[in-house]
């Protein structure tokens, strides 16, 4: 990992990431060792689950999801659906820490009504990458994104508003949380490959919360 990638912001600076877009260090700190501890019993209900694309092509990242809508890929394509589709049931409720955190840090973001109903959960493994995207399957672009890291750092990638923008790298630590909407809603965006190490607190893992407004 490179040392230099946000060696200059302190925890809980924030940094500029683009208009309307900001990444806010240790904004979930305090509270890192209960988000976890949601996520696991999120996953006891809804396992972590290597999704596949369209073009049948399996996900690096596990996903599972909490909120009245989880975030889902199959040959069908990218959509959201208000039932987990390995057990025919409703995605396990939004625990109300993770509603607080997300409105909490989209305010601080500028962004002071969001109202998230879905809550995408992906779990990195060593190697494990996202290749850069734009979030584009909600209803309401003018609802921001809010991304909370957990767990191993990994390298986030922040472009523009087209593929070919160079993006910038920035090192998301756990308790960093990204917001990103208005001019920047539609911001391509991706993680490296997740370097190894050990988490005091989520082992293997990198853990990453996308708050959204789908519906
Ligand atoms: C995503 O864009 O869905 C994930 C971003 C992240 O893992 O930080
Ligand atoms: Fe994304």
């Amino acid at each position: 990992m490179h040392a230099d990638l946000l060696s200059a912001l302190p925890q809980n600076g924030r940094l500029t990431l683009g208009p309307g877009a900001w990444l806010l260090a240790g904004f979930a700190s305090k509270r890192a060792d209960e988000l976890v501890a949601e996520v696991h019993r999120i996953a006891e209900a809804a396992p972590f689950r290597f999704m596949t694309t369209r073009g049948g092509h399996t996900m690096s990242v596990a996903m599972t999801n909490c909120g009245d809508v989880g975030w889902v890929t199959d040959r069908a394509g990218y959509r959201y659906a208000a039932t987990d589709p390995l057990s025919g049931l409703h995605w396990p409720a939004m625990p109300p820490l993770f509603r607080e955190l997300a409105k909490q840090a989209a305010a601080a973001g500028g962004f002071p009504d969001f109202s998230p109903d879905a809550c995408l959960i992906n779990r990195y493994a060593p190697g494990a990458r996202m290749s850069l995207h734009q979030d584009r399957d909600e209803r309401d672009l003018d609802a921001p994104i809010v991304s909370v890291s957990l767990g191993l750092p990994a390298a986030f990638l922040f472009g523009g508003q087209r593929r070919s923008d160079r993006p910038r790298r920035v090192l998301l630590r756990s308790g960093d949380v990204g917001v990103w909407g208005g001019p920047s809603r539609l911001a391509f965006h991706g993680i490296g490959p997740l370097p190894p190490g050990s988490d005091p607190l989520c082992g293997p893992y990198r853990f990453n919360l996308t708050f959204r407004t789908a519906l």
